[in-house]
Order: C-alpha cells, then sequence, then structure tokens
C-alpha cells in the first residue's frame, strides 16, 4: 500500500512538467535562438538547412552531437545539453524534425544514449 501511494505521489509531481510537454522544452531551450517553428531569431540562425540531415546516418548522428555537446561554426556558438535526458533530447528532435516536416525515423532515447560520454567541443562536430 505505502508503494502504491509513494507511486501517486511520484505521478502527481512528475505530471507539471510532463503536461507541458515538448513544445513547453523546446520554448525554453531552443527557442531563444532558434525561434518558436525553427524560423531563426537574430542574429542565430534558423534551422531550414538541416532537413536534410534527418534523411541520413551521419545526417542523423550529426544532430545528436549537436544537441549533445553543441555547435560552434560562423553563424555562431550553440551551448551542448548534455544535462538533459535521452528522452528529453530524443523528443527535441523529434520536434524539429515535425517543425521542418522532415522525413525519417523518429529518435530513440537509445540514438542519444549512444553518443554520451565522448566530451567533444562545439568547434569538432564535423556538418557530413
Ligand atoms: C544560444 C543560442 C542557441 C541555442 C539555445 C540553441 N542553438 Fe542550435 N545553434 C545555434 C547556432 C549559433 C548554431 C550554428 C552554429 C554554426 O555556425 O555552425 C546552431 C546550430 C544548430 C543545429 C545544426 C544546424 C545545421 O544545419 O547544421 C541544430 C540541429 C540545432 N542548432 C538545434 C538546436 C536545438 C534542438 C536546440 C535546443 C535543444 C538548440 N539548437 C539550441 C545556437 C543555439
Amino acid at each position: 500500500m505505502k508503494r502504491v501511494l509513494l507511486l501517486l505521489l511520484l505521478l502527481l509531481l512528475g505530471l507539471p512538467a510532463f503536461a507541458q510537454g515538448v513544445e513547453g522544452l523546446w520554448a525554453r531551450t531552443c527557442a531563444q535562438c532558434h525561434g518558436d517553428r525553427a524560423q531563426g531569431a537574430k542574429p542565430y540562425p534558423g534551422l531550414q538547412g538541416a532537413l536534410p540531415l534527418f534523411a541520413t546516418l551521419e545526417g542523423r548522428r550529426y544532430l545528436v552531437l549537436v544537441v549533445l555537446y553543441g555547435k560552434k561554426g560562423e553563424a555562431g556558438l550553440m551551448p551542448g545539453f548534455a544535462q538533459l535526458k535521452d528522452e528529453e533530447l530524443a523528443a527535441l528532435l523529434n520536434h524539429l524534425m515535425a517543425l521542418l516536416k522532415a522525413k525519417g525515423e523518429p529518435f530513440r532515447p537509445e540514438d542519444i544514449k549512444k553518443e554520451r560520454g565522448q566530451n567533444l567541443a562545439p568547434d569538432r562536430i564535423p556538418r557530413p
């Protein structure tokens, strides 16, 4: 019985964060630079150019590396988001895929997990 109550409590505590869903997460973590719909927010770039990346293996790996370790290039510096959970990063990439109407398999938490622990610098993420 105690266990059931504890489970219920955990569920209730978790609900508000969950209810906000991926749109809230996108708004908090990505929109300040890339905009609500990935259109970009000056001086930061829009992400339309990422569309073809969702369709290839190297492209998909690159997208995972970018959200984990960040990206530094001509358009500026993006910090990495390794502090987010595998589930959250997969959901954010799937949200971006939907915003861009890109085709491809949805990202799974395992896709994120297997690229962790490489400690890459944002200027060391080569774009395929
Ligand atoms: C502080 C601003 C900032 C935030 C916050 C940010 N980005 Fe970025 N992002 C950038 C910049 C700047 C670049 C381009 C860097 C370069 O010149 O290569 C970039 C590049 C990217 C790229 C690669 C695009 C391509 O075509 O190669 C993806 C994908 C991306 N961001 C997704 C995200 C996602 C998803 C989030 C939220 C988890 C996010 N970004 C948060 C600034 C940001």
